[in-house]
């Protein structure tokens, strides 16, 4: 079913009509540029949205009549972001206790979601889970993301913009070893619990967008003139806010329940790279009018 998280009757309804006994809650504003130009959405859905979803479970499983699921073969999983915990310097690591210091419109909606979570957990004895994980990457990801952007970007021959000094860090979670983990903690997680999740592949932006430069150039060859695709590499305005650096402790999911990345950054990279090569259609299909005036509204003036 295809529906607003915002519209709690809707939510409740699919509820009533379907033995829901497993949430697994994506939905979410996700793109931190589209929470600085405009919050209120990410308000609405990732804070009013997950509140709705939440109290439609808590109605059903919990004050449901017998026969139907009860709470304790439930599981509500939250997928959340480790930019809840704020900005790191140059060493350490965002662990399960860090406290949250969210810093941008979107990591204060996402930070809001897990408070509420937990507090159903704490309040009502909702069966909750929580996983805060870093940047994913991989095919189907929408080009505004770091990593897309720059494939599309490189492809046409078009500018590749980099926020600031490009020295900012990220820890790059392949979106099948995120998919893994999810599922490892939907399966084996201890109710009530959060778990950080991360892909052991701290980056540089700009490192980020050398490999898909480079890859790009042995893959399909340089750029008309000889060129290679670093050149056409162009720093823009920093990001306002711009969070330094995330890394994740992956310690508790990696002791507790056997999880741990699989797939490389080099190994991830090359499959991404190759999968957008192949899905040109699809690009092509989602960089219409609406994406182009994003893009433009974004980068057009920096
Ligand atoms: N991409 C990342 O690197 C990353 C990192 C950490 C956490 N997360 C979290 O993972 C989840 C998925 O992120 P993503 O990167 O796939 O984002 P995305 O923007 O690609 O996907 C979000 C999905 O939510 C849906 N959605 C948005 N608003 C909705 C609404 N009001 N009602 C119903 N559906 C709605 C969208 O249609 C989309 O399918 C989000 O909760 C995000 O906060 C993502």
């Amino acid at each position: 079913m295809k529906g607003d998280i915002g519209d709690a009757t809707l939510v409740s309804q699919i509820f009533a009509q379907e033995q829901i006994d497993t949430v697994v809650h994506f939905a979410a504003e996700s793109h931190v540029d589209r929470s600085i130009t405009g919050p209120a959405e990410f308000v609405q859905t990732n804070i009013f949205g997950t509140f709705n979803i939440l109290e439609a479970a808590r109605e059903a499983w919990l004050k449901e009549p017998s026969g139907k699921p009860s709470g304790t073969d439930c599981r509500f999983l939250h997928v959340s972001t480790d930019e809840v915990y704020g900005s790191l310097g140059e060493t350490g690591a965002f662990q399960e206790t860090t406290p949250y210091d969210p810093r941008s419109p979107y990591s204060a909606s996402k930070a809001s979601s897990d408070h509420l979570v937990s507090s159903y957990y704490h309040t009502y004895g909702l069966p909750t889970l929580i996983t805060n994980c870093s940047n994913n990457y991989g095919p189907y990801q929408f080009p505004e993301k770091l990593i897309p952007l720059i494939i599309n970007n490189a492809l046409q021959g078009r500018p590749l913009p980099v926020y600031g000094d490009g020295k900012n860090v990220r820890d790059w979670l392949y979106v099948v070893d995120h998919c893994e983990a999810i599922l490892t903690v939907l399966q084996h997680g201890k109710i009530g619990e959060t778990y950080n999740i991360g892909g052991n592949s701290e980056k540089q932006n700009i490192e980020v967008v050398h490999t898909i430069c480079d890859i790009l150039d042995e893959k399909v060859g340089l750029l008309p003139g000889d060129r290679a695709r670093r050149s056409l590499i162009t720093y823009v305005k920093d990001r306002a806010g711009h969070d330094r650096r995330y890394a994740i402790d992956a310690t508790k999911i990696r002791t507790n329940l056997g999880w741990h990345p699989r797939v490389n950054f080099a190994d991830g990279m090359h499959r991404t790279v190759e999968w957008y090569l192949d899905n040109k259609a699809w690009i092509a299909s989602v960089t219409d009018g609406s994406y182009r005036e994003y893009y433009e509204k974004m980068y057009g003036n920096r």
